[in-house]
């Protein structure tokens, strides 16, 4: 029993010992930070020439500066040489740093402590490696198409959880003195394609799915957005002068600037009209074909592009840069920097708490003790060709700890799930035997007779630029790679004692493992980075108490999902019925919903409670960084209790989904809402407290361009998942 809460108790001590000064949320447009940072800016901008303010906004050239992104230093304000890098997990192609666990494990946890710890971390380091903008965090791709190769960067398939992780993620790093990029400015749900495609999508759905998460990042005074490859509606999304200056920097209210992606922009003058502050890279990958710089020029000295639109670009950039303080004593650009300090114990809780036990047949888990373990599986094992043997993660051999592209960094180390439980069968003097490939071949003399057999299965998926064993980013289906399911029905034949363990960068169909006799338990491990073996063993000892809870639907068959990668544009039928909620309203049973999670105890919810003082009606609030001030005004209260009503220590994540009334328009059956993670004893309770939001109880009108809230009864549901609902309660408006 202290095993668990020894550890919980050092996961806490760690949430605590770190200082970290938000980001004020709520501050009206125009006055507090954002107000002295444009004063500055603009006292700055009054002494550039137009050569600088060009410069400004225009990246030096693929490849011609210490970072992926480089813009040139302006002596007379002081102004830097401007170093932006990836990403969002890490600094890339850093030596001395951390590889953090990737965003969709973040989100896994549902624990706000660790997730903004991961940003002020992510920040400290980028900071110490003299980055000024860091590009992440990620909340394009969202994730609606399961198969989607970046969906791992972000945090999960459900705006509202990835709108919290977003203001986390931003509010850490921003602590820093680090800016933020969030991206990708929006709709980039695919990689194949990506650049030709366009995403068409209504208005209510761009606003109650996808724009949602991103309007946190702008709430959260995020300093950069970053438009995405694909078009919006037709239109390329750095062209966009509806998504650009309409919903962004108008209805949101965002006072930042945005920059490309890399060699996202398709022309000069339109580019600049329709709102895009600064283009990146600033050449081709050849070094060829700038759209800005002396374009740029020529367009504003022909009076193509305002004088005011390119001073707007520079006053933009200049005064995220006075936000967040970096024109005072900042450190000197050094990638290989060495900043990694303790920040691996980030990695090692979010990677163990992130952590989602599917199965757990006859109490298999935790493990009392085994003599003999077999451990199966190529990715057991550090990939042998070496950890970082494949550029930007590209390949899929060995243990699995995130995806590929720039997205990901390199490993400093590596603990796979042989390292790990071998030192522990070496403690406890247990034997334990290996099978470090995916064929089936004599796997079962080595499973035979052995107390568990652990078989190793992996998904993996990326960046459009590189292809993997024929996955061109995107995942081409859903089954485990390598012939996973034939793996484990091997094992599973020889050994009753089976234990499936996924690392994966999202959901893949588990029917025919779940079908197979003898695999008593499957622990979906996620994406741990390189924390992998040290979080596996956490768990399949009980040194820690699953946690994690699924961000993401696990369904019976890929056609169950409704969408799939498209091969032309992507006209978004499903509308605002995303995930768990195309499952709910189209009444298709999944495997595990969305919210799902087992743990080695077992909870109960009471004493339901709800306050409130929500009136229908419009929001009409004066225009704050992320919308209307009221909307994000709490409106109602919602408790519950919660008990731990087993014998060990554990974590329960509450989760709120409500139920629009029916005057609203079509509403998914339930959306999340709300979540609370308690640390409970046993026999402890606690209070999950829910506060909603104005924003949290409104659709998006499409007649009156505005947020309203219907009248008439919301049923507000609390449980632990999102079918697994325990208390129900009302909202009269
Ligand atoms: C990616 C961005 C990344 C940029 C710079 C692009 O291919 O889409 O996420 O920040 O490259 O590496």
């Amino acid at each position: 029993m202290a095993r668990y809460s020894l550890a919980l108790l050092a996961a806490a001590a760690l949430v605590r010992a770190e200082p970290y000064c938000p980001v004020k949320r709520d501050e009206p447009t125009g006055t507090g930070a954002w107000a002295a940072a444009y004063s500055s800016a603009a006292a700055a901008v009054a002494r550039l020439s137009q050569q600088d303010k060009i410069n400004i906004v225009t990246g030096v050239g693929w490849d011609k500066g210490p970072c992926v992104g480089n813009t040139s230093p302006v002596s007379s304000i002081g102004y830097p040489q401007l170093c932006l890098q990836d990403g969002p997990l890490g600094i890339r192609f850093g030596t001395g740093i951390t590889a953090f666990t990737p965003g969709v494990q973040a989100a896994s946890t549902w624990d706000v402590e660790l997730i903004r710890q991961r940003g002020q971390y992510l920040g400290a380091e980028a900071r110490g490696c003299g980055i000024h903008v860091l590009l992440g965090p990620v909340a394009g791709a969202l994730g609606k198409i399961p198969h989607g190769g970046r969906n791992w960067e972000g945090f999960g398939s459900d705006p509202y959880l990835a709108g919290i992780a977003m203001a986390e993620t931003i509010e850490g790093i921003q602590s820093q003195g680090v800016q933020a990029c969030a991206k990708h400015y929006i709709v980039n749900e695919q990689e194949v394609n990506r650049e030709t495609m366009s995403s068409n999508v209504d208005d209510r759905t761009m606003h109650e799915i996808y724009l949602w998460p991103f309007a946190d990042a702008v709430h959260s005074n995020v300093a950069s957005f970053m438009c995405s490859y694909n078009k919006i509606n037709g239109t390329w999304a750095c062209e966009s002068d509806s998504a650009q200056n309409g919903l962004l920097k108008k209805e949101l209210g965002f006072r930042g600037y945005i920059l490309s992606d890399w060699n996202a922009q398709h022309t000069t003058v339109g580019s600049a009209n329709s709102g895009m502050d600064m283009t990146m890279p600033g050449s081709d990958y050849h070094g060829n074909n700038r759209l800005w710089g002396p374009l740029l020029n020529n367009a504003v000295n022909a009076g193509q592009v305002p004088r005011q639109r390119l001073d707007d670009m520079v006053t933009r950039i200049l005064a995220a840069w006075y936000l967040l303080g970096q024109d005072k004593g900042y450190p000197p650009i050094n990638i290989r920097a060495n900043v990694a300090g303790n920040h691996k114990e980030n990695t090692r809780a979010v990677a163990r708490d992130g952590t989602v036990l599917l199965r757990n047949e006859g109490k298999i888990l935790p493990l009392a003790s085994p003599r003999r373990i077999a451990l199966v599986g190529s990715a057991a094992v550090v990939n042998p060709r070496g950890m970082n043997a494949c550029p930007d993660r590209g390949c899929n051999e060995g243990a699995l700890g995130m995806g590929w592209g720039s997205g990901s960094v390199n490993y400093p180390y590596f603990v796979a799930p042989y390292d790990a439980l071998r030192e522990r069968a070496q403690r406890d003097g247990s034997q334990i035997s290996l099978h470090a490939s995916d064929s089936t071949n004599g796997v079962q003399g080595v499973v035979q007779g052995a107390d568990v057999a652990i078989v190793c299965i992996t998904a993996n998926s990326g960046e459009g630029y590189i292809t993997v064993e024929g996955h061109p980013g995107d995942r081409n289906h859903l089954d485990p790679w390598h012939n996973g399911n034939q793996l484990v029905q091997a094992v599973a034949a020889a050994n009753k004692n089976t234990i499936v363990v996924v690392h994966s960068t999202g959901p893949i169909i588990l029917e025919t493992i779940l079908n197979t006799p003898g695999v008593r338990a499957v622990v979906w491990a996620g994406l741990p980075s390189n924390e992998n073996g040290n979080a596996l063993v956490d768990v399949l000892y009980g040194l820690t108490n699953p946690s994690g809870k699924l961000v993401y639907t696990i369904a019976k068959r890929p056609e169950d999902y409704g969408v799939s990668i498209v091969r032309g544009n992507d006209d978004f039928r499903e509308g605002i019925f995303v995930d768990y909620r195309w499952f709910d309203q189209n009444k298709i049973e999944p495997r595990f919903e969305f919210g799902f999670g087992l743990s080695y105890t077992n909870y109960s919810y009471s004493a339901l409670a709800i306050t409130s003082n929500v009136r229908a009606g419009p929001a009409t609030g004066q225009t704050i960084p992320g919308g209307p001030a009221d909307l994000w005004e709490t409106v109602a209260t919602v408790t519950a209790q919660v008990t731990n009503t087993g014998g060990v220590a554990g974590a329960e994540v509450a989760q709120l989904y409500l139920s629009f009334p029916s005057s609203a328009p079509s509403t998914p059956p339930r959306q999340l809402r709300g979540f609370a993670k308690l640390k409970l004893q046993p026999g402890q309770s606690g209070t999950a407290t829910f506060n909603l939001r104005k924003r949290d109880l409104a659709y998006w009108d499409t007649g009156r361009q505005q947020w309203v809230v219907p009248t008439g009864r919301f049923v507000v549901s609390v449980g632990a998942s999102s079918r697994d609902i325990r208390l129900t309660g009302n909202i009269d408006v």
